[in-house]
């Protein structure tokens, strides 16, 4: 072999013997075989040789040519493989006291206070219940004693499934069940996603969250239910909150009511928050009819309760100050990170 040729092969293993990173290999390829590289060289330098030796040297010149780039190419797929096995043995044997790049969740605002509720209700010797958000007519209706037909559906179109099922219009769809499944005595607290087919606005939405309250007994009165709401209400805004009831139209109540409270943002004086009435409207309630009772399996002679709904998505706007209720379904990590924990 041409000489030259030879000590370039020699310097050529040489190097790359001594490469130890990407970096170094790279080089090598522009230094040997780039535009400029000391193989491409070479080649170039076949037009001043003439005679047989040109072809002889051409042919060596070229195996050397492919002998380098094979070696370097083999050579960065080894020290790849290597790279990589050392980074994977970093990540295993982490350092617990760098700070932590990922950042911390946060609960939802409705989350934080149905939570809130439910300690408090259960402090108080009530079961927290589950419902399904898919139920049929005669449980969202018919039990609740608004029969077909009846005016007071069309407060609360909702979305119908094409098997006639429908989306829960509010949380007293599953009172009839829990009736049947507890009996009386009972307390019993149902928090639930509800649908209503309402064009939304700041204060409007087409989901929003209620969680619903039984309490059947002996001798139950109203002055247990305002007593139950009091009692919550001031636990929930940590402060005391006066109540008020107006007089509120629902089948399946009889009295029925509206449940207001003082305004908690002028403290009753009157502000645009309140329409300067010093009252904000929070809770639908009442005494529940004999014959919800009855159709729950409970005799309305001998026990009387009372119901109520409460607006949990009102309540979360009310302590958080949320001016637009959009923002809740909105899914914006912006919006909901500030309810930390
Ligand atoms: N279910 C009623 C609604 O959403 C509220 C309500 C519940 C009223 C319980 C009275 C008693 O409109």
């Amino acid at each position: 072999m041409n000489e030259k040729i030879e000590q370039l092969k020699a310097r050529f293993n040489e190097q790359l013997a001594a490469a130890e990173d990407s970096g170094a290999v790279e080089k090598l390829r522009v230094a040997f075989l780039g535009k400029k590289g000391e193989i491409t060289d070479l080649l170039k330098g076949l037009k001043d040789v003439s005679g047989p030796e040109k072809k002889e040297m051409g042919q060596e010149i070229n195996r050397l040519k492919s002998y380098a780039d094979e070696a370097l190419t083999q050579k960065a797929a080894e020290i790849k493989e290597k790279e990589l096995a050392a980074r994977v043995e970093a990540a295993e044997s982490y350092d617990i006291t760098l700070p932590s790049a990922v950042e911390e969740g946060s609960y939802h605002p409705i989350t934080l206070v149905q939570r809130e509720v439910e300690q408090i209700f259960a402090s108080m010797g009530f079961t927290i219940e589950d419902y399904s958000e898919i139920v049929d007519d005669y449980h969202c209706f018919e039990a609740l004693n608004i029969p077909k037909h009846h005016p007071a559906r069309d407060m609360q179109d909702t979305y119908y499934l094409d098997n006639g099922q429908l989306l829960k219009t509010h949380t007293s769809a599953a009172q009839n069940a829990i009736m049947r499944k507890y009996g009386a005595p009972l307390r019993a607290i149902f928090p639930g996603r509800c649908f209503r087919n309402e064009s939304t606005d700041a204060c409007h939405e087409n989901t929003f969250f209620q969680m619903e309250g039984i309490m059947i007994d002996k001798n139950i009165s109203i002055s247990n239910l305002i007593y139950f709401m009091k009692t919550m209400l001031s636990e929930v805004f940590k402060q005391d909150v006066k109540v008020r009831l107006r007089p509120g139209f629902f089948p399946f109540v009889e009295p029925g009511f509206e449940l207001d409270i003082s305004c908690l943002i002028c403290g009753g004086e009157g502000c645009p928050t309140c329409k300067n009435s010093g009252w904000l409207e929070l809770c639908p309630c009442g005494m529940i009819h004999p014959n919800v009772l009855r159709d729950g399996g409970i005799d309305s002679n001998e026990y009387t309760g009372f119901a109520f709904g409460l607006g949990l998505t009102r309540l979360a706007m009310m302590k958080y100050g949320i001016k637009d209720i959009r923002d809740l379904n909105s899914g914006s990590l912006k919006t909901l990170a500030q309810f930390k924990y």
